[in-house]
């Protein structure tokens, strides 16, 4: 297995532009299946998940094909083929299916879905909002067998919780219902925003995505798009981290500086010099990162949880104390006794992780536990003196389009060993 050798120490330098954001191209896909046609999905990255999309759009009788960051769906004539293990293990995405299939064909079936460990997953938000459209699920051995068990009309859907998946499979669900869809307590990601444009670029009448009731007119006929995904903000997020910690002046492009505004004023109060201009974030830092206030996950646009294990990487070695509060995810500190090995001083208590940064980590052999958590071990090791190894580069290419790339050009000492 191919795993990163980091000499860490060097300060990153330029500017790197970010791919297409993965969890908007994810449910974007799923969404093609919505319309007789030929869509078209710009800056889309070639990651693992994608792939997985599109062996799942082929799967149901679509044909897909990649030239370079475009990706092209004609899914003129698509059949409920289920979904197998296999497939839908590949990815937590493979769910936003569910909605896809049961607006286009009104029937599927999909193994359980899968995705990173990040403690458990659960699915009951997803299958009640479907439920409440009048889908009628069953669980049988692992699967799911789908379908609208009457006549699908659109009607009054709330989310206990502002999951981002279910806001997701309800909007594409309500597509196919007749009617009036109220989403209520709505996830408001930038990349539910995205998808939304996207139906709506496909004839969909859709309002109020970004907030936390979203109105759809379902029942109407769909028709092929062509659309540009949004810069990904935690690819970007990533790179923040890593010139925070390893220290430089980097700028990145294809990124709205209000989709990471809780993580910038983080790094701000940390010590680094950010600013924002037009579709840019620069960051300026020493690399002598102060501890900060407590910071809390939550949904958008509360500090998002895929930043912690940068954010805490980043820290880690520094100086100074921080306390983490993890609210989305029950295990999602699988990166600490990692970061341990690089000297890391990091305690964990349930939700609760308390950083203290004694100064540079130092270089060990460590190994992913899941996507963020992996690259968070790339940060350290970008800043830690010594040479690195970071096992198991499969989560990165799950998520990171060309990541060794990308910090090679902002002046890192990284390459792949095969
Ligand atoms: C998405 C993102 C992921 C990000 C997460 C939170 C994609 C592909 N992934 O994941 O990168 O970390 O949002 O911002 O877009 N929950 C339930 N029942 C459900 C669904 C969710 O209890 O049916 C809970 C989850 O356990 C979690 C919280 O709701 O505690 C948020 O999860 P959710 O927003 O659904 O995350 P994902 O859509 O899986």
């Amino acid at each position: 297995m191919s795993f990163y050798e980091i000499t860490g120490g060097r300060p990153l330098s330029g500017t790197v532009a970010v791919q297409g954001a993965k969890n908007s191209v994810l449910p974007m896909m799923a969404a093609a299946l919505l319309a007789p046609g030929v869509s078209v999905i710009h800056n889309c990255p070639d990651l693992t998940d994608v792939s997985a999309a599109m062996d799942i759009l082929r799967l149901l009788g679509c044909s897909v094909t990649r030239e370079g960051d475009t990706v092209t769906i004609n899914a003129a004539s698509p059949v409920p083929a289920p979904i197998p293990e296999q497939l839908s293990r590949e990815l937590r995405s493979s769910v936003i299916f569910m909605g896809a299939m049961l607006s286009r064909m009104g029937t599927g079936e999909l193994a359980y879905p899968g995705g990173c460990d990040l403690g458990p997953r659960p699915i009951d938000l997803h299958l009640s909002a479907l439920r409440m459209l009048g889908a009628d699920i069953r669980e049988e051995q692992g699967t799911l067998r789908f379908g609208w068990s009457r006549w699908p009309r659109g009607r009054e859907v709330c989310l206990a919780l502002p999951s981002v998946g279910a806001t997701e499979n309800a909007m594409l669900a309500a597509c196919g219902c007749p009617g009036v869809t109220t989403i209520v307590g709505a996830a408001r990601e930038p990349e539910i925003v995205d998808l939304g444009r996207f139906l709506a670029a496909m004839g969909a009448d859709i309002a109020g995505v970004g907030e936390s009731t979203i109105v759809i007119r379902g029942g109407k006929a769909l028709f092929p798009a062509r659309y540009t995904v949004m810069g990904d903000r935690i690819a970007g997020a990533t790179y923040l981290c890593a010139a925070a910690a390893a220290g430089g002046e980097i700028e990145v492009t294809g990124l709205r500086g209000e989709h990471l505004s809780a993580l910038l004023a983080i790094l701000e109060e940390a010590g680094c010099v950010v600013y924002t201009q037009g579709a840019s974030i620069c960051l300026r830092s020493d690399g002598l990162l102060e501890g900060v206030s407590p910071v809390r996950t939550g949904p958008y646009p509360a500090f998002p949880t895929d930043c912690q294990p940068l954010l805490m990487a980043a820290l880690a070695g520094g100086n100074g104390s921080t306390i983490f509060v993890e609210n989305m995810f029950d295990s999602r500190y699988r990166h600490v006794n990692e970061l341990a090995r690089m000297g890391a001083d990091i305690r964990v208590d349930g939700r609760v992780a308390v950083v203290k940064g004694r100064g540079r980590l130092h270089g060990a052999s460590v190994r992913g536990t899941d996507l963020r958590g992996t690259a968070a071990l790339v940060i350290a090791a970008l800043s830690a003196q010594g040479v690195s190894q970071v096992h198991d580069l499969r989560y990165i290419r799950r998520g990171y389009d060309g990541l060794e790339r990308d910090l090679a050009a902002l002046g890192a000492e990284i390459r792949i060993e095969p």
